[in-house]
């Protein structure tokens, strides 16, 4: 609570002051005046602060709640999430997996969270567990690298990080989308980087895929 010093004195009266208010000089009445004055001010420390804050956000979170229903920061959710996954990620030591510990992310062990990644950046990608786990329409992207199908779409041959062959402007545009895809995700979260096998690099594809019939798709699956 807001207290004034004077305040303070009257709920802790000490002997002293109490005996120079009753009988107060002539002389000294000038002197003592100034001085109540200035221990009228209020105090406002930064304890008073903090609790003042915390009422603006209670009440602005209760009543977004009331009035938008289902968020706290008046639909601004995402922004906030993505905030946050940012400070995480600062906070976050990344973690180096192999090709063969990235594997056992793929979904199949419900104990394990189920990661993915792309141009060798893995992420977290549990909450997109219908898309990503067993049976999902993109399961084929979880526990590796397939760098190479984001960009070709061929989900079958060429689930791997290798994308020599491929134009240079092709990889930086359409890989480029989907790098930006999880990057900038508002639920998924980044786990690490991928420490490539060199010796898968030779089982890549071999045919040109530069051809316009083998052309990838960047839809942005939020406007799906
Ligand atoms: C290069 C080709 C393609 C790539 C790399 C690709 C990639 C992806 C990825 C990574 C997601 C999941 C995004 C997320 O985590 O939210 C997704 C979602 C989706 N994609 Fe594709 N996609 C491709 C082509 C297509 C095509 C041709 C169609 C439709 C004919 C399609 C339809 C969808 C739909 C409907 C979703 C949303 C699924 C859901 O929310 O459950 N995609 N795509």
């Amino acid at each position: 609570m807001v207290q004034t010093r004077k305040q303070a004195r009257e709920a802790t009266p000490d002997a002293k002051s109490a005996s120079v208010t009753a009988t107060p000089s002539p002389k000294k009445s000038k002197y003592k005046a100034k001085t109540l004055d200035a221990e009228d001010r209020v105090y406002f420390g930064a304890l008073d602060l903090l609790r003042i804050l915390v009422g603006v956000l209670v009440f602005s979170s209760t009543l977004s709640y009331f009035i938008i229903g289902d968020s706290y920061v008046w639909g601004q959710d995402k922004f906030f999430r993505k905030q946050w996954n940012g400070v995480k990620k600062v906070f976050t030591k990344p973690l180096y997996l192999d090709e063969a510990t990235l594997a056992l992310y793929n979904g199949t062990d419900d104990t394990l969270p189920i990661y993915l990644s792309i141009n060798c950046t893995i992420y977290d990608v549990t909450e997109g567990k219908s898309k990503y786990g067993p049976g999902g329409g993109y399961s084929f992207f979880a526990g590796r690298d397939a760098s190479r199908a984001y960009i070709t779409g061929d989900f079958k041959n060429d689930l791997t990080w290798d994308v020599s062959g491929i134009d240079e402007e092709r990889v930086q545009r359409a890989l480029g989308h989907w790098v930006k895809f999880f990057a900038s995700h508002d639920i998924y979260t980044f786990v690490g980087y991928l420490v490539k096998d060199p010796g898968k690099a030779k089982d890549a594809p071999k045919e040109d895929l530069n051809d316009e019939k083998k052309q990838g798709n960047e839809h942005n699956p939020d406007d799906l």
